[in-house]
């Protein structure tokens, strides 16, 4: 409703981080771009003091925030206080870059369709608990799939089992290892899904029916 009455309103977007932050970097250069249309990150959360991702919102004059886990007693606490952030940043889309920490439901309640993950496999392939990170990766290469990529989806109580948004497919190689897996999934798919799916969002070309996302043409 605010939104049709302000229709040259910039939608804040709120970057969660834990580590390196490359994915925040390819959402950064893309605002630079022009390429997130009316969306501009107003705000980037780490959940570790130390992540890279940090260094890379101060190099461009984005406010950050730390909200450490074991700040809190319980998953509860933690995501309560992370809600309370979100309100205070008046956040329109909430975006998990990389972010490590187990939030609870009542986040994705509050931001229904309106929080993304960005994840380095296809979904329903090698997703859900225990696959973060390049244990996603040294799970697709035990398995020997020729073909992995990444997903971009809504965030749901279904840990990455959220309507899928974007997906994009990158080529196995019989030497990769982990390590070169995960650079050309990321290089290949994530730095270029990401900011589109977060350009689509922004750009109210997603619908959501159902389980499934419809991009408006
Ligand atoms: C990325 O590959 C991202 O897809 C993955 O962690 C990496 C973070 O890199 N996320 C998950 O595994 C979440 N389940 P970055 O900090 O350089 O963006």
């Amino acid at each position: 409703m605010a939104e049709d009455m302000h229709p040259h309103k910039y939608k804040k977007i709120v970057v969660l981080v834990s580590g390196g932050g490359t994915n925040l970097q390819a959402l950064i250069d893309a605002q630079k771009r022009g390429e997130l249309g009316n969306g501009r990150i107003t705000c980037v959360i780490s959940s570790k003091p130390d992540a890279y991702a940090l260094v890379r919102a101060k190099n461009n004059s984005i406010p950050t925030r730390v909200i450490q886990r074991k700040a809190f007693p319980d998953t509860a606490a933690y995501s309560a206080a992370m809600l309370e952030a979100f309100y205070e940043e008046y956040a329109d889309l909430i975006v998990q870059a990389g972010f490590m920490t187990i939030l609870d439901e009542t986040i994705c309640r509050a931001y229904p369709n309106k929080m993304m993950n960005v994840h380095p496999a296809l979904i329903p392939s090698f997703c859900g608990k225990g696959y973060y990170g390049l244990h996603v990766h040294e799970a697709a290469l035990e398995k020997g799939v020729k073909v992995t990529g990444a997903t971009v989806h809504f965030v749901t109580e279904v840990c990455d089992g959220g309507p899928i948004i974007l997906q994009k497919a990158v080529a196995v190689k019989q030497d990769d290892t982990p390590e070169t897996l995960q650079k050309r999934v990321m290089e290949e798919a994530e730095w270029k899904i990401l900011p589109q799916a977060v350009r689509l969002f922004c750009e109210g070309k997603l619908k959501v029916r159902g389980s499934k996302v419809y991009i408006k043409e």
